[in-house]
């Protein structure tokens, strides 16, 4: 990397935990983070898949290591800030998708989305975001969907929650963002992950999709690694509060 890159975007010496990041988007972020020279911990329920997670970022020269939680659990997740330890970077990536038709939502379907979904993104803040502007720097990166803007699909709690989180992001920008602390949302189009895999099994649903993306194609792992790199980085000082979709155009066409 040229000196240049190095100023705008190195991760060297920082330490990033990345909720959900055994899997799919999260996986691509923290490898992306990882490889961008900061230290990094993953948080998802199965420890199978975070051995695995793990496996695949120390192949990359990756300093990782994984704490399982259910961030559904209060309890659990106060367990996770106290595990952590000192952390830069927060991703809050880690969500469900109860996609059931607005009618036959459970109070028990929208009590797990909104904990994992939006409460434990707001208790993981509510504990690294004051340290962080303590320090006088820091990121935090959420995750937020298509329906953070619009519904599409029986969006039901899953979209309420994807909603909040645009607010959260606002609001944890306008207490931190003078201490150093920029925090974005990024929004996603359709991307091939477990987390779509019913979608995805619908005939003729993928390539409908695909389709709708002025780029021709759905989402992978992968188109996140930029942005994640960019809303972690001291490029990124003068960006805070903001949705950054990477949806190939989804939400504009
Ligand atoms: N894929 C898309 O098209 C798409 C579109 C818009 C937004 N998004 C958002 O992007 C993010 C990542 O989605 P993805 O598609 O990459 O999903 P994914 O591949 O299914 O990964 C989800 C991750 O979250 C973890 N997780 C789920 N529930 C958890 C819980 N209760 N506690 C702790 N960890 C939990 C999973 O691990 P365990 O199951 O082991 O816990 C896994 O690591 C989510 O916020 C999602 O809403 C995705």
């Amino acid at each position: 990397m040229s000196d240049y890159l190095r100023e705008l975007f190195s991760l060297d010496g920082r330490r990033a935990l990345v909720t959900g990041g055994s899997s799919g988007i999260g996986y691509a972020m923290a490898e992306a983070i990882g490889r961008a020279g900061a230290e990094v911990v993953i948080v998802a329920r199965r420890q199978a898949a975070l051995d695995e997670a793990l496996a695949g970022l120390r192949r990359h020269g990756v300093t990782a290591s994984a704490i399982s939680a259910d961030l559904g659990d209060r309890d659990a997740v106060q367990r996770v800030c106290d595990e952590a330890g000192h952390i830069d970077i927060l991703v809050n990536d880690a969500a469900n998708n109860i996609r059931k038709p607005m009618a036959e939502l459970t109070l028990d379907d929208y009590e797990q989305t909104i904990a994992v979904n939006l409460t434990a993104p707001y208790l993981l803040g509510q504990h690294f975001g004051p340290r962080m502007a303590e320090r006088g720097w820091g990121r935090i990166i959420n995750v937020g969907s298509q329906q953070t803007v619009s519904a599409f699909g029986d969006s039901g709690v899953y979209g309420a929650a994807k909603a909040g989180i645009a607010g959260l992001t606002r609001s944890q920008a306008e207490a931190w963002s003078r201490h150093g602390v920029q925090v974005n949302t990024i929004i996603p189009g359709f991307v091939l992950t477990p987390l779509t895999a019913p979608a995805q099994a619908i005939p003729g649903r993928t390539e409908q999709l695909a389709a709708r993306h002025m780029v021709g194609r759905n989402g992978v792992p992968a188109d996140f690694a930029g942005a994640a790199v960019f809303l972690s980085s001291d490029a990124c000082g003068f960006v805070t509060g903001q949705m950054l979709f990477v949806d190939g155009g989804f939400a504009v066409h």
